[in-house]
């Protein structure tokens, strides 16, 4: 094919080469050249002559953005989580919307328990010390943390993740209650026990956050949520910030509410609520749940696939908004 025929993909952000490599083979593939999120201007500019779109869970891509081309088939998100996108503003418009489940399932859940280890062990505060040169011998009182094993996980969502994560914690000899909205039957096989939210927030040593974000999760836990939890409890949260109220939660970290939190991701991303970076029953990371070479290569691969699926005319295997093929 001639390259003046060829069909434009505009790639939001340096993705690792396979995915990249699959649609240049293709296409004529502009990637933004900066090491940052675009701003609005210079996404609009990028998508302005696109056929394909490959976007990252940073860009925000509305219905005003979607129109400045009518000609955009598909946006393909670099990310299971996609309220990034006005979904049902693309669907309207006939463009397909895809994302990347099930390859980032086992990387996120490992982080949640690297998180919810490292909060209540007390990993960041030891290594600190210890190359601070603090470390005066050992001592029987010295950064004492909370038991894991054996203690009371409660997960919200149990989807994809939120199963994983209920796999891993039956090493942990840890009994498992859930909170969904409705029963899910694979829960069954962790022995996890379907709960309400209350329940779980009043039950469970450890809360941890696996629910997309919708208006419905938006600030699911907030400040009467925080209260109702366990002085001794700690929460985890590897899915999206605004399912945290996020200035209750710096309140009841510093009123000791609750004990601590491992967090991934932020209500403002990337800015931190005031108060939160000061804290030292928190364990801050910047939004590394699938980051893993093999992960993000899956993830890369798999939003190529689904791109070039859509631009060949076929159904793209993870389409999240199938209406949009029906007449
Ligand atoms: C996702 O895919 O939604 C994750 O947050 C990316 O790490």
């Amino acid at each position: 094919m001639s390259s003046n025929c060829k069909k434009k993909v505009f790639v939001t952000r340096r993705i690792p080469q396979p995915g990249l490599d699959m649609l240049q083979e293709r296409y004529e593939v502009v990637i933004n050249p900066h090491n940052r999120v675009l701003n609005k201007d210079e996404l609009i500019d990028g998508i302005r002559a696109a056929d394909g779109l490959l976007c990252l869970l940073t860009d925000e891509i509305t219905a005003e953005i979607m129109d400045v081309n009518p000609n955009l088939k598909v946006i393909s998100n670099y990310a299971v989580g996609y309220n990034n996108i006005d979904v049902a503003a693309a669907t309207q418009r006939g463009i397909m919307v895809t994302n990347t489940p099930g390859v980032l399932t086992d990387a996120t859940a490992d982080l949640t328990w690297a998180l919810l280890m490292a909060v209540s062990r007390r990993v960041v505060e030891g290594d600190a010390l210890t190359r601070a040169g603090r470390f005066m011998g050992w001592d029987p009182m010295l950064l004492l943390g909370s038991d894991i094993s054996g203690k009371t996980l409660g997960i919200i969502g149990m989807g994809r993740i939120g199963q994983a994560v209920a796999r891993r914690a039956v090493g942990f000899d840890m009994k498992i209650l859930y909170y969904d909205k409705a029963p899910v039957p694979e829960a069954e096989k962790y022995k996890a026990e379907f709960v309400s939210l209350d329940e779980l927030l009043q039950e469970a040593d450890f809360v941890t956050l696996h629910a997309p974000l919708t208006d419905e999760t938006r600030h699911i836990i907030s400040r009467r949520e925080l209260q109702l939890m366990k002085r001794t409890a700690y929460l985890i949260n590897t899915a999206r910030g605004p399912l945290v109220d996020e200035k209750a939660l710096v309140e009841a970290l510093q009123e000791g509410i609750i004990a601590g939190a491992g967090l991934d991701v932020y209500e403002y991303e990337p800015r931190l609520t005031d108060g939160l970076a000061g804290l030292p029953n928190t364990v801050l990371l910047p939004h590394l749940g699938s980051a893993t070479l093999e992960t993000r290569t899956k993830m890369a691969t798999m939003a190529a696939g689904n791109l070039i699926a859509a631009l060949e005319g076929k159904r793209p295997p993870n389409l999240v908004n199938p209406e949009v093929l029906q007449d």
